[in-house]
């Protein structure tokens, strides 16, 4: 991987039912998409990964794929398809895809034949076992609750779903799978897309025989990552897969794995160049901090030193060898300004301008979602009916059915679910902020009358304008690109604060992230640096003593020649 053109990228993550609705079905879709490019091109991120627009029975959001060659017809056609990626090239940005191959959905033609009988071509491109003592073949749990296995009537065996049981796993171990998957992936780079973002990848390989993972008492499925994330043979498909799709041309593309509980360690050979398999991957553990660890949904509070040091961590941990992914958001996460931040009407702006500044500061390829570079913010969830997420779904009635405190899990899903993420971009503070003429799938946040892109795109102080000064400093700073970190005030419970430095230059990146003014001293040699960006009222051109006084949620960025 010699030209890695993607280490100065900024990359703008669409989720396509919730970004433009063209055809007022009250979905997002690929014409919706095109008509919006100028956006992006204002914002000046370089890369676009699309989540799937493939044709699919839509129970995960087209995560559950049927036709991996066909654009599901809510979304739009290929032809429309190619018209994007033709107009996202000419305004010089890039496209990735999703690509979902842990598990196709089960009305995929492959399933269909598998699942048609046991002696069926494609029986062992998923994985079949008979029952255990007349139950699952084993304790594993689903992420998306209840067992991870699925009874066939039919041919009297279970099949694997680490997800939904419209979800069924691929068995990677059977070559024609991986060919199948290779082909496919060729197919799209022949469409001329620019890589892929790879979901679960890390799941692909499974421990041989798919043993129990640790029971835990008085739980029937236990989750077992320890039995199918990072398994003995994934580096191997990896590689496989790179050297057959990309055949020496990989540095024309990027590849991002998404990888749930994935160590330093392992990151660090999933991006290794010299063993080209991955240019990146998607790590969680900053994903986690504010949650328990035995119940996602449940709060734990943020303590603001575990989460900088969950971050400095991978920081040190890929500094020589491999390079990382940096987000807040995406599609399964709760928007940060409300997690992180402070969503209050008066913080708002400042704590989202803030949070940007402390991730966009460190080293490696930030990914914006959807929403983001505006400071969008949970939505006031009020009913377990207002959810529409399966997940969020089948946790709300696993924990009603067992009898649980069913106001605590909606207090957790309004905190943490995945459709905060997924509710309508706001353009501007008209019906339905501008995103459908008709009715939304998921509905808008009320809050788009005042909080939405009209309203900032243009305007000096917005969270966009921010964003867009962020994305600008990656592609005109070498030291945000390739500077070192080194941690500052690591201990503070309120300030974040680093140094990225090259041989040339150094940049102080410093964060309040609360509500209280703080006082901090940085050190006599920041003295007389210049302000590249920042969002506090007492910003001055250079700094003029050691000691800095920041107000609510100022963040700032000072360079100096080292
Ligand atoms: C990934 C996706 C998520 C999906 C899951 C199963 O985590 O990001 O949205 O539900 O995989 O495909």
């Amino acid at each position: 991987m010699t030209d890695q053109w993607w280490k100065t990228a900024v990359v703008y993550q669409i989720y396509p039912r919730s970004f433009a609705d063209s055809d007022g079905d009250g979905i997002g879709d690929l014409g919706g998409i095109t008509a919006r490019l100028d956006h992006l091109r204002e914002l000046g991120v370089d890369v676009i990964w699309l989540s799937p627009i493939y044709r699919s029975p839509q129970v995960d959001n087209g995560y559950d794929i049927s036709d991996y060659r066909e654009v599901d017809p809510m979304f739009g056609t290929l032809a429309q398809f190619d018209d994007l990626l033709a107009e996202v090239h000419r305004l010089g940005m890039k496209l990735i895809m999703d690509l979902v191959v842990n598990h196709t959905s089960d009305e995929h033609p492959w399933f269909v034949e598998s699942r048609s009988s046991r002696e069926s071509a494609t029986r062992d491109w998923y994985f079949w076992r008979d029952a255990r003592d007349g139950a699952e073949p084993n304790n594993w749990a689903s992420l998306f609750s209840g067992s991870a296995w699925a009874w066939d009537e039919a041919t009297g065996q279970y099949y694997l779903h680490l997800f939904d049981p419209k979800q069924p796993d691929l068995n990677w171990e059977n070559p024609e799978v991986r060919e199948a998957v290779h082909d496919m992936m060729s197919w799209w780079l022949g469409r001329g897309v620019d890589g892929f973002r790879m979901d679960v990848v890390n799941f692909i390989s499974k421990r041989d025989g798919l043993p129990d993972t640790t029971p835990v008492p008085g739980k029937r499925f236990v989750g077992a990552l320890d039995q199918f994330a990072d398994g003995p043979h994934v580096h191997e498909y990896l590689a496989e897969m790179t050297a057959t799709v990309f055949g020496g041309r990989d540095g024309e593309y990027v590849t991002v794995g998404e990888m749930p509980g994935v160590t330093t360690d392992q990151a660090r050979l999933y991006t290794d160049p010299a063993r080209a398999e991955l240019n990146m991957v998607f790590q969680f553990e900053h994903m986690s901090v504010d949650q328990d660890p035995a119940d996602k949904y449940v709060d734990a509070g943020l303590n603001l030193v575990v989460l900088k040091r969950s971050l400095h961590r991978w920081q040190a941990a890929l500094a020589d060898v491999g390079w990382n992914s940096l987000y807040w958001n995406n599609h399964d996460q709760p928007r940060v300004v409300s997690r992180f931040g402070d969503d209050d009407p008066e913080y708002w702006a400042a704590s989202a301008k803030a949070l940007g500044t402390v991730l966009h500061g460190m080293r490696g390829t930030p990914f914006v979602y959807q929403g983001e570079e505006l400071g969008m913010t949970n939505y006031p969830f009020a009913s377990d009916r207002d959810f529409v997420d399966l997940e969020a779904r089948n946790y709300y009635r696993t924990v009603t059915d067992d009898g649980g405190d069913g106001a605590a899990a909606l207090t957790g899903l309004a905190r943490f679910g995945r459709d905060n993420a997924r509710t309508p971009m706001q353009w501007d503070a008209g019906p339905n902020a501008g995103f459908t003429a008709g009715t939304p799938w998921l509905p808008v946040n009320p809050n788009h009358d005042w909080l939405n892109a009209a309203a900032q795109v243009g305007s000096p102080d917005s969270v966009f304008a921010h964003y867009r000064s962020l994305i600008a400093l990656r592609h005109e700073l070498p030291a945000l690109v390739d500077g070192d970190f080194t941690p500052m005030l690591e201990d503070d419970p309120h300030v974040w604060a680093y140094v990225r430095a090259t041989a040339d230059d150094a940049l102080l990146v410093i964060a309040n992230c609360g509500r209280e003014p703080r006082t901090v001293d940085v050190g006599a040699e920041w003295v007389g640096a210049r302000l590249v960006l920042g969002n506090g009222a007492g910003a001055t051109d250079a700094l003029e003593s050691a000691t800095l006084e920041l107000g609510a949620w100022d963040a700032l960025m000072f360079l100096r020649a080292t």
